[in-house]
């Protein structure tokens, strides 16, 4: 499931988030946040970071997943997420 969910960040969300997961906290010309620290925007159960996958927060430039991943694959790729997160 971790390894499934590599392969679809690799692709479609390093770009943002780069591919350390570190985001901004790596280079500040990074669009998307540090996914690997403990500062969730968006709520740290992994129900909120499914939820903020899914339907995006369009506002400020994260894109709503849901329609293009499915289910499954969001799923693989938040476990991938949170398998690189320290705290909780
Ligand atoms: C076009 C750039 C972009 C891409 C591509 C992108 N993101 Fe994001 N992401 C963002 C931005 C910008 C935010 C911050 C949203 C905010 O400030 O509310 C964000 C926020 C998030 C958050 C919430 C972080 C928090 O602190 O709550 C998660 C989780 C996340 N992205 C996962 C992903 C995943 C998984 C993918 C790939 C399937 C992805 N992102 C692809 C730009 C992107």
């Amino acid at each position: 499931m971790v390894e499934a969910g590599k392969a679809t960040y690799l692709s479609l969300c390093a770009a943002c988030h780069l591919p350390s997961l570190k985001g901004k906290t790596e280079s500040p010309a990074a669009i998307g946040p540090d996914l690997t620290d403990d500062i969730w925007i968006h709520g740290a159960e992994p129900t909120n970071v499914f939820h903020t996958v899914d339907a995006g927060v369009l506002v400020k430039g994260m894109p709503a997943w849901g329609p293009v991943l499915g289910t499954e694959k969001s799923v693989q790729v938040v476990a991938f997420i949170l398998s690189h997160h320290d705290a909780p």
